[in-house]
């Protein structure tokens, strides 16, 4: 299954496909996005989603409100639908 991103603001969208992560489908895209270790241990690449849901196969280390404000781990997570992501907290 494909799912679109979405990155505001500036409106730019791109595809994932199933089992890829975010961060993954950006390199593969030339999109610039922050990372360092892409392995779920910096915290570079930190966004948060607006709209829509991810998953992980290895749960990151979030706190509770960091999760309920929407903080992702770009390198880890994959999209289970469309989704809308930002850079900005
Ligand atoms: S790139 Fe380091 S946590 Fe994602």
């Amino acid at each position: 299954m494909i799912h679109t991103v979405q990155i505001v603001p500036g409106d730019v969208q791109f595809e994932v496909t199933s089992g890829q992560t975010i961060l993954s489908a950006v390199m593969s895209q030339n999109i610039a996005w922050p990372n360092r270790c892409r392995v779920g241990a910096c915290g570079a690449c930190l966004g948060k989603i607006l709209q829509g849901d991810v998953s992980y196969d290895l749960e990151p280390v979030l706190s509770e409100r960091e999760r309920l404000e929407g903080w992702v781990f770009a390198c880890l997570a994959t999209p289970q639908s469309d989704i809308v992501l930002t850079l900005e907290g």
